[in-house]
């Protein structure tokens, strides 16, 4: 659940060849002047044991699970390149091709509207052992070979407060077992509070925090990890 944007340090320049030399620039001066003299962004890093049983609530829709497919594009992102879910959908494109180079072992699911056949949500499953620059400019862990990660949860508008990210994320969690993890995680800003919600909805607990800093146009970042206080509280949970 990052990578949202490409403008949360991920080292996305460079690593696309298939990308024009001229957009690649121009993507990367936008992408420096939307960072800012300084930026701080806090994400709760939260995590759920695949075999312990959870009492999910259903969506309100029936869905089921598949893989990706490049048809679910169109259906997933109607609008044009820059319209709703550019990011996401660009987050997409990129993630195909650093999985074609072997540079992520990242697994894409869509989740199926079964009243109409429609894909209504995209999420990813990554496995231990990708890119260490993949990992470095998004700040994530290292995962163990018995953990996946969980990314890039993606409802529509139209199917969102549907419960369908929280239905997913359970069966994604299903689907990460199947590939041999004992335990998922996930990293979500601290003020999206519709997937915090959510996660939580779907058996995951906070264990740690992570503030990611850039100063001068993302030129310098840090990222630190910190064991979840004893104390704390969501935001929306706050007095
Ligand atoms: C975040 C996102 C995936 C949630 O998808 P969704 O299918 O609408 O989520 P759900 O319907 O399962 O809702 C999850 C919870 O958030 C709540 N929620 C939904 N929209 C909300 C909103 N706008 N404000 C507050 N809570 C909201 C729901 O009520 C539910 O909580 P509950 O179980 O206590 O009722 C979707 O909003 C989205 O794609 N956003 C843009 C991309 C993004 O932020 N991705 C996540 C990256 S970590």
């Amino acid at each position: 659940m990052t990578f949202r944007d490409g403008g949360d340090g991920t080292p996305r320049e460079g690593l696309d060849p298939a990308e024009g030399r001229i957009a690649r620039f121009v993507r990367k001066v936008r992408w420096r002047l939307r960072e800012g003299i300084y930026a701080g962004r806090v994400s709760v890093g939260l995590r759920r044991d695949v075999h312990a049983p959870v009492a999910v609530p259903s969506a309100r829709i029936p869905l089921s699970l598949r893989s990706f497919e490049p048809e679910d594009l169109a259906w997933l992102f109607p609008d044009d390149d820059t319209g709703s879910g550019a990011d996401e959908r660009a987050d997409i494109a990129w993630r195909l091709r650093m999985v074609e180079r072997g540079a992520l072992f990242s697994h894409c699911f869509v989740a199926i509207d079964e009243t109409s056949g429609r894909p209504c949500h995209v999420q990813w499953i990554t496995e231990a052992g990708y890119d260490a620059a993949i990992r470095r400019g998004g700040a994530l862990p290292v995962l163990g070979p018995d953990q996946a990660m969980l990314e890039n949860a993606y409802t529509p508008p139209q199917y969102r407060g549907m419960g369908v990210m929280t239905a997913v994320t359970a069966m994604m969690a299903k689907r990460a077992a199947d590939v041999g993890a004992r335990t998922v995680i996930a990293f979500v800003d601290e003020d999206n509070v519709s997937s915090l919600k959510g996660a939580c909805r779907a058996g995951f607990r906070p264990y740690m925090i992570r503030v990611r800093r850039q100063y001068a146009f993302g030129l310098v970042r840090t990222a630190r990890f910190d064991p979840l206080p004893a104390d704390y509280a969501f935001p929306h949970q706050r007095p």
